[in-house]
């Protein structure tokens, strides 16, 4: 049984990813979704004409982990294609405000992510794909989005780290890199209304992201960055010192 899994499935990008993946994976037989909550992911299940699982986990959380695994175990799945989309970012200096969110933005982000990928990965067979979500904010650190900006760069990061140990196995490994997107995010997030940035930039369009990644996906590429914009900024912050960068990229 071939199966798609996709964490953040429940909203914003990963349903997008949803309502995309029947025409660009039409061998795809089952649908394994995550997130929290359960009855977002039973409505989000409805997007998809093909058997879906619904998994509410936290991501966050060790246990879920064991679950995962144990679930893992029990059906076996052959998975051609890993989603890792779940994610948060939360606008705020460090040091200032509530923990609790700069710890989740790395517990998600980062640790949850890694945990999912290294369970699935001994079920990915060749020709199996991974898309981790990334962000531009992977490409320099952004000043008030700190530690989501550093999530984001380990995200890409890994990819290229595990894109190139899976080469052998004939499993690819795409990071997707997307500026802002008008989802729940940039409201959960303290983002809207609060960052001059984030209501100068362009915003990429969640439907095209979701495109777009699956046909980078099955081209094998390493890193997809949405829009030429973006693609510009992923160029210059490369060549062009970081302190300068990150004057223009303070959210
Ligand atoms: N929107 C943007 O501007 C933007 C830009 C660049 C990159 N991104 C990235 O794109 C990805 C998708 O974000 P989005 O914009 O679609 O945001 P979203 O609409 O807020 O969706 C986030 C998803 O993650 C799930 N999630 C949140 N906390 C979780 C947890 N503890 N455990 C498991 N799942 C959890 C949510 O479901 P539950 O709440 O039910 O758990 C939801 O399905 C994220 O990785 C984000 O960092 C977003």
């Amino acid at each position: 049984m071939k199966v798609a899994v996709i964490t953040g499935a429940s909203a914003g990008l990963g349903k997008e990813f949803l309502k995309a993946l029947p025409e660009a994976c039409p061998e795809i037989e089952e649908y394994w979704l995550i997130s929290r909550n359960r009855e977002k992911l039973l409505d989000a299940a409805r997007l998809v004409p093909k058997q879906c699982r619904v998994f509410p986990l936290d991501l966050t959380k060790d246990e879920s982990y064991g679950k995962l695994s144990r679930y893992l175990a029990e059906f076996k799945p052959e998975i051609s294609l890993l989603i890792n989309n779940s994610g948060c970012g939360f606008l705020g200096d460090v040091g200032e405000g509530d923990l609790a969110r700069q710890v989740q933005m790395v517990d998600l982000n980062l640790k949850g992510l890694t945990a999912v990928t290294h369970l699935c990965i001994p079920y990915i067979p060749r020709g199996g794909r991974i898309i981790n979500i990334s962000s531009i904010a992977s490409f320099c650190p952004n000043a008030r989005m700190t530690v989501y900006s550093a999530t984001k760069s380990y995200v890409t990061a890994f990819t290229f780290g595990i894109a190139e140990e899976l080469r052998a196995k004939g499993i690819t490994a795409t990071a997707v890199c997307p500026g802002p997107m008008d989802t729940d995010f940039i409201v959960a997030g303290g983002i809207k209304g609060n960052s001059k940035t984030f209501e100068l930039l362009p915003y990429c369009d969640p439907a095209a992201v979701a495109k777009g990644a699956l046909a980078a996906s099955a081209r094998g590429q390493t890193v997809y960055t949405p829009r030429v914009f973006y693609k510009f900024y992923r160029l210059l912050a490369k060549i062009a010192p970081t302190k300068l960068m990150m004057k223009a990229s303070r959210t």
